[in-house]
């Protein structure tokens, strides 16, 4: 299959997979054309600022409006509830891919959560799992998804064109929808940040300028692409939490053109235009910040993705590695390759840490001492790929984070051996 892409970010797009689909100089004519019908997708309220404004306009083969009651399914999602409050510091080694048949529905556990899934706000994270493509197609009513690989190629078949993404790209997908997860390789992990504030968009660039960091057009949205098929198929939900189930005669991928800007899309991260200081000292990780939700505070993010990417450390008379520091947004951080540049060893690709709020972290004591003592030249951080979801609010782990064997019972310990270096007679 060749897959071909719209180039840009926040555009209002248009694509149809037959010539003429798309209505011209109005969005719901009396007769669509090739008797299509014409659906409106919303991801914002009506009324937002037009500048905030997401949706698109469906014609498909039949509305969605077309399904029979759904049920709650025996089989519900992974992780569980929220565990008990910790301040602490948490590290985890990489979750197994299970060995029984698992798609990406089956394959999603809860990790942490700003709130319990039955109030979504905030942000939730979780790890997904796979070794089969799904033969089903999911939509989450709880918000939007953004899906990080860490092994494994997948396909995701949407209700407006397929995307093929692979670790070190991430891809978008809004709330609400319809998709189908097909894996191009034996198994697949990764991670998923689900987002229930405002839409995911590019940060500000303040005196940046006009351009660096991730630049708009190597954003893609796939083009329409439809399923004409009188199939029974299962459609999910996962509502406040929950997953729901009902059974279709047709594929709920069935859209035939669209335009709008309410839109999946992906992103490679090695096209990311990483900036730094050309002289002393380093900037705040906000600098490597490729997209983000605001909330009402200015400047105060529901989430923001951040990431550590290959990139050159030229600072004079500077400690290097990220700075010991204790911050008021809580972090989670994840590791797509390599190795990341705080962490001697115990972060691995897979795994995951979580610093909340307050909580003192920074580079390990081996890390440390290196940097201090190190004769400081221009080098290279190659080979690596770490990330961040960071949120105002406080991550809880969920039980099954808790309680897992993969729960690093001394993550503590790596900033034990710090040497005690302080002597009052020698400046
Ligand atoms: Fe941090």
């Amino acid at each position: 299959m060749n897959l071909e892409y719209l180039s840009g970010f926040g555009n209002e797009f248009a694509s149809e997979a037959l010539p003429g689909a798309l209505p011209v100089g109005q969005n719901s004519p009396q007769k669509a054309p090739y008797g299509l019908y014409t659906e409106l997708f919303s991801g914002t309220a009506f009324t937002m600022a037009r500048s905030e404004a997401r949706r698109t306009w469906l014609y498909r083969i039949q509305p969605s409006a077309n399904h029979p009651a759904f049920s709650k399914l025996e089989r519900q999602l992974a992780g569980g509830p929220l565990g008990a409050v910790t301040p602490n510091r948490l590290r985890w080694n990489p979750l197994d891919i299970p060995s029984e048949p698992t798609d990406f529905i089956d394959g999603l556990v809860g990790m942490v959560a700003n709130s319990g899934s039955e109030k979504p706000s905030g942000i939730s994270i979780h790890t997904y799992r796979a070794n089969r493509s799904m033969a089903r197609v999911f939509f989450n009513a709880d918000g939007e998804l953004l899906i990080v690989p860490e092994q494994g190629r997948l396909r995701i078949a949407t209700e407006l064109g397929v995307l093929d993404v692979e670790p070190l790209e991430i891809v978008v997908l809004p709330r609400g929808l319809k998709f189908r997860v097909e894996l191009l390789d034996a198994q697949a992990r990764g991670y998923v940040a689900e987002n229930h504030g405002a839409p995911l968009r590019l940060p500000d660039l303040g005196p940046i300028g006009s351009n660096g960091l991730a630049n708009p057009r190597d954003f893609l949205t796939p083009v329409a692409h439809y399923e004409d098929l009188k199939q029974p198929t299962t459609l999910v939900q996962k509502f406040l939490g929950e997953l729901w189930g009902c059974e279709l005669d047709h594929s709920p991928l069935n859209v035939v053109a669209w335009h709008g800007n309410n839109v999946p899309y992906k992103y490679d991260l090695r096209r990311f235009n990483t900036l730094g200081t050309v002289s002393f000292d380093h900037p705040d990780p906000s600098i490597f910040t490729v997209l983000t939700s605001p909330t009402s505070t200015h400047g105060l993010a529901n989430l923001d993705f951040v990431i550590f990417p290959p990139r050159w450390m030229v600072a004079e008379n500077t400690f290097r590695p990220p700075w010991f520091h204790r911050n008021l947004m809580n972090e989670y951080m994840g590791l797509i390759q390599g190795a990341y540049d705080a962490k001697a060893e115990g972060f691995l690709p897979g795994g995951a840490s979580l610093h909340s709020c307050m909580s003192a972290h920074g580079p390990d004591g081996e890390t440390c001492t290196k940097a201090i003592n190190v004769d400081l030249a221009p080098h290279k951080i190659d080979n690596t790929m770490a990330f961040m979801f960071e949120t105002s609010q406080v991550l809880r782990p969920t039980r099954f984070a808790l309680d897992c064997p993969q729960l690093q019972p001394s993550y503590d310990a790596c900033w034990a051996s710090l040497p005690a270096t302080f002597n009052p007679n020698r400046r």
